[in-house]
Order: structure tokens, then sequence, then C-alpha cells
């Protein structure tokens, strides 16, 4: 795979100054290396094997199945592609798996590897009729890293009117994918930006102040703390100014709170929080804007998860809401 390739699709200069690859040394000899339009096997034995794993595309990783499971391909989620986007039970799961193996060679997530985009967090959520009905009433919802947009679709399956809710990648050829999971480009009416949460001139800063309610699914634990804690206030900036603006969501969590080195991560670590991290994190946060805020926080299991993580990770799930 030709080094200009990757650096096309963002994996050597990712989002924030960092390499994926983390060895700024190491970016720079590949890119010497592609000057020469010849990526040579000696490189290769400089780089540790998952990251030359994350370089190639390779599916040889804990995080890769074939297929979906039952657990990941839910019947909410065969649901919402058989009635929303019309596709025919028996074609179901090819087409998944298609747009999955597209999505593979764009950037290789372990939640890409593991069906993840299945996911449909939000509907789980007790406050998930309220978040409808904040809708109907005006309010507006971003989902922040949205990938293909899933649970943009599940809340306009569910009545929600498309035109308040919102979704924000980085990666635009996730947001095209989105559309072709869902086979909806010419009928929904949501509004996607492309965006880097770092870049302050991005179209996203536009609508800063502007969001009542912010999804984020496996979004802050794309980095590590110092880098959630910049991420988190890009975020907060983007709630509306009031009482009763939340931010909701789910990651990888852990029942202590841990560091560990990731591989696709920007900055080569993932910060997976406690209950008790993530609420002396906002707190912190709060002190810091003059803001109080209010974290409700559970861990829950995830056999998936423990495939390829240490046994305390857990999912976390989150509601963080400006007082
Ligand atoms: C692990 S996926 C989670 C997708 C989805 N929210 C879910 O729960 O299934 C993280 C998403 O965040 C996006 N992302 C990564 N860095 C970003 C950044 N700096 N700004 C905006 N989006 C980013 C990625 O492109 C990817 O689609």
């Amino acid at each position: 795979m030709a080094l200009a390739h990757l650096m096309e699709h963002k994996l050597l200069s990712d989002v924030t100054g960092f390499s994926a690859l983390r060895t700024g040394a190491l970016a720079e000899r590949l890119v010497t290396q592609d000057r020469s339009a010849k990526l040579g096997e000696h490189w290769k034995a400089d780089i540790s094997v998952c990251d030359r794993q994350v370089l190639t595309r390779d599916k040889k990783v804990a995080w890769y199945t074939e297929r979906p499971d039952e657990a990941q391909f839910t019947p909410a989620a065969r649901k919402l592609l058989e009635q929303y986007s019309n596709i025919p039970a028996d074609k179901v799961e090819d087409h998944v798996v298609n747009i999955r193996n597209e999505a593979w060679d764009i950037f290789p997530y372990p939640c890409i590897g593991q069906f993840r985009f299945l996911d449909l967090t939000l509907r789980e959520f007790d406050i998930y009729p309220d978040v409808l009905k904040r809708l109907h009433d005006g309010q507006r919802l971003l989902d922040m890293g949205c990938c293909f947009g899933q649970e943009i679709r599940q809340l306009v399956q569910d009545g929600a009117p498309a035109e308040n809710i919102y979704g924000c990648d980085l990666r635009e050829e996730y947001i095209a994918l989105g559309y072709k999971l869902f086979r909806d480009k010419d009928k929904l009416k949501a509004n996607f930006i492309t965006a880097n949460i770092f870049d302050v001139t991005s179209p996203l800063t536009e609508l800063s102040g502007r969001f009542d309610m912010i999804f984020a699914g496996s979004f802050f634990h794309l980095w590590g703390y110092e880098q959630q804690v910049k991420v988190s206030k890009l975020v907060a900036a983007l709630l509306r100014p009031q009482k009763g603006s939340i931010i909701l969501g789910r990651q990888v969590g852990s029942y202590s709170a841990v560091e560990p080195g990731h591989v696709t991560n920007a900055d080569g670590k993932m910060f997976q929080h406690s209950v008790e991290s993530l609420k002396k994190m906002w707190k912190d946060i709060g002190d810091d804007l003059g803001i109080s805020f209010t974290v409700d926080a559970k861990l829950a299991e995830s056999e998936g998860l423990l495939k390829f993580l240490p046994s305390n990770a857990r999912r976390i799930w989150f509601t963080i809401r400006r007082e």
C-alpha cells in the first residue's frame, strides 16, 4: 500500500498533530522512503507488529471478526436496516459486511472491526423518550464522532424531526458510507458536518453553544487523559449555555481508571474511565470553566470487549448535565 494513500486517509498525519504511528522519526523516514516511490521490506522491522497491522489493514487482529455475531447484529439493528432502509432480510447481513469492509480500508478502528456501528445505544438510555420529546420541541442534538450515523437513523425512525439532528465526523468517507449503509441519501434531512473537533476554524464551531444534547459514542476514549480533557472542553463549548443541556454516551471504561497504550488512537493512549475518574474529570473541567456539571455514570458488562481488553474493562455509560 503506497504511503501517499495512507497519508490521504489521514493515518500518518492524524488529527491532533500526533501521528497514529506515534514516532515522528519513523513517519518522517516513511515519507522519505515514499519519495523514492518504494516501500522496501527493511522498514517493516522498525515498527511494532500492532502498528504494522494498522498500516496494512491486517485483519488478523483480535478486534476483527469476519461476520457479525448475534450480540453485534442485534434484532434492533436488523429491524432498522430492514424497515428504515428497506433492505431484504436475506440480504442485510452481506450488505453490512460489505460496508464494514470498505470502512476498514479507510481506517481500521476496533469498533469497525467489531461491527460496533450496529450498536443502537441512545434508545437504551432511560431518558430516550425525553430526548425524542426535546427534539420534537425544537431542541438540537449532535452525534459527535457519528461515523455512519446509526443513532441518527434510529432517532428518525422513532419519529424525531431530522432537521434538528446533526452528525459530525472527521472522516467524510464514513458519513458517505452511512448514506450507503442506510440507503437514505435522497431522503434523510439530518445535517452532517465533516470536522475535526480540534479545529477551531471548522464549520462545527459556528454552531458553538447551540446544541441542547450531544451524544458521544466511543468518542472521548479515542485519546489519553490530557487530550480527553481538551476534547471534553471543546464538546462542552458546543452545548447551549443553560441548565439542562446534556452530553450522553458510552465508551470503554474500567473498574479502576487506566491509560494503556492504544494502537489506533491519535496520541497512542486510551484513558479508560472508572465512574469516579469520570466524575472527577468533569468536576475539574467545570471548575476550570466556571460551570457546574452533574455526572451520572455506570459500568456495564461487555463480553465483546473482553476478547481484546483486560478483565477490568467494561463499557461506561454516562450522562453529563449542565447545572
Ligand atoms: C470509534 S468511532 C465511534 C463511532 C460511533 N460514534 C459509534 O459509537 O459507533 C469514532 C469516530 O470518531 C471520529 N473521529 C476521530 N477523531 C475525530 C476528531 N478529531 N474529530 C471528529 N471526529 C473524530 C472517527 O472518524 C470515528 O468515526
